[in-house]
């Protein structure tokens, strides 16, 4: 049995990752790791244990991982691209200082870690269209590099120290539970809130910008699979490419105009989250993660189309 710390577990991922774990390991075996501020609440809170854990604080998380005999921790704690080009040395901070941290725990506690990569890994040089798993990245964000940083600093615990370090580049994240907050993917969550809240929608993305995006329950089948997957089988542990689907903000418009017609749509670029935007992968090829651990989404936009509306009309009632 798994004893698991979900470090940034009221953020956008960690809050349904957690209750996820919950489910399929027992709300005894998931500690709520959150930092002062962003407290768990409700059902996050009664769910199971949970303890202060800050990525600035190692001691505190080798507490945390020896009061509860943790085995494995789900780092989440991260700024989204676009609030960390405006806070960059903290992005810095939480992503790759804090990185090291727990990768040292680990280390010393023996546990196996998964610390999310991203498609803000790549960079202009990179192939946009099938992007392969080993290839060309040179972010030019705070953001990317701190997520190249994660993969190599990742693969060389894993390599220096024999940590099991796994993890997956997630695409744009899309759910309708916790809101993303200051990413350059965000637009795909907030035009489902502008489609049922009866507004408008200003696209912060422009026309024919695709980029891959996942909905919420692949992306933790995906972080959960990734940590499960027969070690022999793995060729490579660290940043695997999972794709699910690909669009632009035209195509997403259009999904959602099928189930409300009289939804509306215009433009309005920003020109940063455009430009970080420009820099990302049109579409992943993920046949590694196919191949070495069985990935394969269960979403397609449509399908994920009804069920954000679905959902979202209930909880904004
Ligand atoms: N969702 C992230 C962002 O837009 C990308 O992984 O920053």
């Amino acid at each position: 049995m798994k004893n698991i710390l979900v470090i940034g577990s009221t953020g956008q991922i960690g809050s349904e990752l957690t209750r996820e774990l919950r489910k399929r390991y027992g709300g005894s075996h998931v500690v709520a790791g959150y930092i002062v501020g962003a407290e768990p609440k409700g059902d996050l809170l009664e769910g199971g244990p949970a303890a202060i854990a800050d990525v600035t604080d190692a001691q505190h998380i080798a507490d945390v991982v020896e009061e509860f005999k943790i085995d494995t921790i789900y780092n989440l704690a991260a700024l989204l691209s676009v609030v960390a080009e405006s806070r960059p040395r903290l992005a810095w901070k939480i992503g790759i200082d804090g990185l090291w941290k727990v990768l040292e725990v680990a280390r010393t506690h023996n546990c196996s870690v998964f610390t999310p990569s991203s498609i803000g890994s790549f960079g202009k040089d990179t192939p946009h269209d099938n992007t392969p798993q080993d290839t060309i990245q040179r972010p030019r964000t705070i953001y990317g590099i701190s997520k190249v940083t994660t993969e190599l600093l990742s693969d060389y615990y894993q390599l220096k120290y024999g940590v099991d370090t796994r993890s997956v580049r997630f695409p744009g994240v899309i759910s309708y539970v916790t809101l993303p907050g200051g990413g350059t993917t965000d637009y795909a969550v907030d035009i489902y809130y502008s489609a049922v809240r009866g507004e408008k929608f200003v696209c912060p993305i422009g026309k024919g910008t695709f980029m891959d995006m996942i909905y919420m329950p692949d992306a933790l089948k995906a972080a959960i699979d990734i940590m499960e997957a027969d070690p022999a089988r793995l060729v490579h542990h660290n940043g695997f490419n999972v794709a699910s689907m690909s669009f632009d903000p035209e195509i997403i418009y259009q999904a959602i105009k099928k189930y409300k017609p009289e939804f509306e749509m215009e433009y309005q670029v920003d020109p940063l989250r455009q430009s970080i935007a420009d820099s990302w992968p049109n579409k992943m090829d993920d046949s590694c993660a196919r191949n070495e651990w069985d990935w394969k989404p269960d979403y397609d936009l449509d399908a994920m189309t009804v069920d954000m509306l679905k959902n979202l009309e209930i909880r904004l009632k």
